[in-house]
């Protein structure tokens, strides 16, 4: 871990060296922010599938978090878990990226369908356990219906074959008597699934099978040929495997449109995958430093997602809509054993809570351009929704950001100006400076209503911040939410349940084009504007 520093600039340095020593409730000084929501320019619509969801075939997330079998005595649905789905029903997940990760280059689907009894017994060579094959695309197709969220299946490039992904595409999609799809009707499920989002691939620098991008592109060419085709009637995108950093985007579009008919070729790619994970300090036990070493993060993000955003654009067709950046795995990865029944599974506190806020607004802020973000993963590992133990199940400080992000859901994004108090994190080599305040806001013009969401990342002081609605309408009236808790050690556990909760709405009195709000200490606040 590098040596870091954290000082506190713009004028308010004194303040911030106390911060670092004092104990939050000791502490009342309030700070002052200026938020200024442009009405008239949009930065696009932001895309519900930015509060998108993962799970991998890896530790409890699906064993466990997502399936406990028909004979179980917890609650479920044909072996899926009543509770867990009941959650996600509540944030409206939109989207759950399946079957991995790492696991995705390994996985072969046809082990996964027909019979329960018959299915093979495989070994998770990536994550160490036992893979019974009990959840396959039936019960996965099944848990996005309960939980009402849209399927992204990933398909198996590092060690699959075309031939397996197009059949695998048959028997979710295919309309046709083929044997195929009659096999997907006498496994109960008569309807095609018409899954949309199709990836190709996972991490296929990495583990799905350390290719070159060159090699890589000449595989996606290959898929994707024969994906559009057996795709047929139904929509579907694809999305490609991009990598953050290094020049594998670059190579990977030149590879593509060196082919015959390369261009129509790199025009299917309509979204690119990137992976980001942070990580600062031990998840429960770790110092102010790492607190605020944590949340700077997002400015490295941010720098590769305008990095990638230029890549794009720079290979995009005139006239061509740009492919969209699917973040379709980030969050906080703590130090954690990561093999067996319980790998990856972390504490989630306040802090990794503030992370996610922080990581949202950042998102929001890009409007259009990013058009899809899975946080991973969805139960029981890394920086999850929920944790389950037995027919228990808790919710997790970040499952409540997710919850107070809704109103942002296919609103129109709005562009902010901000001015903030800031503070310094010096690492080894550089030093990253960010406001105290996080924010983004959004237009539902159908219900006539902004929303901001506020995040004030300051470990002890409360933030008073004056917003301003400039170019549009002022505002009628508010409901206010908010989250926060006494430490950002916080966490919620199977013993305390609810040590983190959001507080219940609660109607604000705000008019006019400029009103002020006090943001408390660590906490993240959504303020939904009714306008005139
Ligand atoms: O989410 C855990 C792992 O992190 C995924 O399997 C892989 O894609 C990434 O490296």
């Amino acid at each position: 871990m590098n040596r870091r520093n954290f000082l506190k600039t713009s004028g308010l340095a004194a303040m911030a060296a106390n911060a670092l020593d004092a104990t939050p409730a000791a502490r009342s000084v309030s700070d002052r922010a200026r938020v200024t929501v442009v009405m008239d320019e949009s930065t696009g619509r932001l895309d519900r599938n930015l509060l998108g969801q993962f799970a991998e075939h890896l530790g409890a997330c699906v064993y466990g978090g997502m399936w406990v079998g028909t004979d179980s005595s917890i609650p479920n649905t044909n072996g899926l878990r009543n509770d867990t789905i009941a959650a996600l029903k509540r944030i409206h997940a939109p989207i759950i990226r399946w079957p991995g990760g790492c696991f995705a280059d390994i996985y072969h689907w046809r082990n996964g369908i027909g019979p329960r009894s018959k299915r093979p017994t495989t070994w998770n060579l990536w994550w160490g356990r036992e893979e019974s094959n009990a959840f396959g695309t039936d019960e996965y197709m099944e848990y996005c219906r309960l939980s009402g969220a849209s399927p992204y299946v990933c398909v198996n490039v590092g060690s699959g074959s075309v031939r397996e992904a197009v059949e695998w595409m048959e028997y979710c999609n295919s309309n046709h008597p083929t044997t195929i799809a009659r096999e997907r009707t006498a496994n109960g499920h008569d309807k095609p699934y018409n899954v949309t989002y199709w990836s190709v691939g996972n991490e296929n620098w990495g583990c799905g099978g350390a290719f070159t991008p060159e090699d890589y592109a000449d595989r996606y060419a290959r898929y994707v040929n024969y994906l559009a085709r057996a795709a047929e009637g139904v929509k579907v995108e694809f999305v490609a495997c991009g990598n953050g950093g290094g020049d594998w985007n670059q190579r990977f579009f030149e590879t593509l449109l060196r082919r015959p008919a390369g261009r129509g070729i790199l025009q299917s790619v309509r979204q690119l995958s990137i992976h980001h994970y942070f990580g600062d300090g031990a998840a429960v036990d770790f110092s102010d430093h790492d607190y605020y070493g944590l949340l700077a993060q997002v400015a490295n993000l941010e720098e590769i997602l305008r990095r990638v955003i230029g890549t794009i654009d720079e290979f995009k067709a005139p006239n061509a809509p740009p492919a969209g950046i699917a973040l379709d795995e980030w969050g906080v990865w703590h130090p954690v054993p990561g093999q067996g029944p319980d790998a990856l599974l972390q504490p989630n506190t306040l802090r990794d809570a503030l992370l996610a806020a922080v990581t949202l607004n950042s998102l929001n802020g890009f409007g259009s351009r990013v058009s899809m973000a899975c946080i991973a993963q969805v139960f029981n590992v890394l920086q999850s929704m929920a944790f389950t133990r037995g027919a228990q199940m808790v919710l997790t400080p970040t499952y409540y950001v997710f919850d107070l992000f809704q109103p942002h859901m296919d609103a129109k994004g709005l562009k902010t100006v901000v001015e903030s108090p800031a503070y310094n994190v010096k690492e080894e080599k550089t030093s990253i400076s960010r406001n105290y305040l996080s924010v983004s806001a959004s237009l539902d013009e159908s219900k006539k209503q902004v929303c901001l969401t506020l995040v004030n990342q300051h470990l002890t002081e409360a933030l008073e911040v004056e917003t301003e609605l400039a170019g549009g309408a002022g505002a009628t009236g508010a409901a206010l939410r908010q989250l926060t808790s006494a430490s950002v050690h916080d966490q919620n556990t199977f013993d305390r349940p609810n040590v983190v909760l959001p507080s219940a709405e609660k109607r604000v009195s705000v008019s006019g084009r400029r009103f002020t709000q006090m943001v408390p200490a660590h906490s993240v606040q959504a303020l939904v504007l009714d306008l005139a």
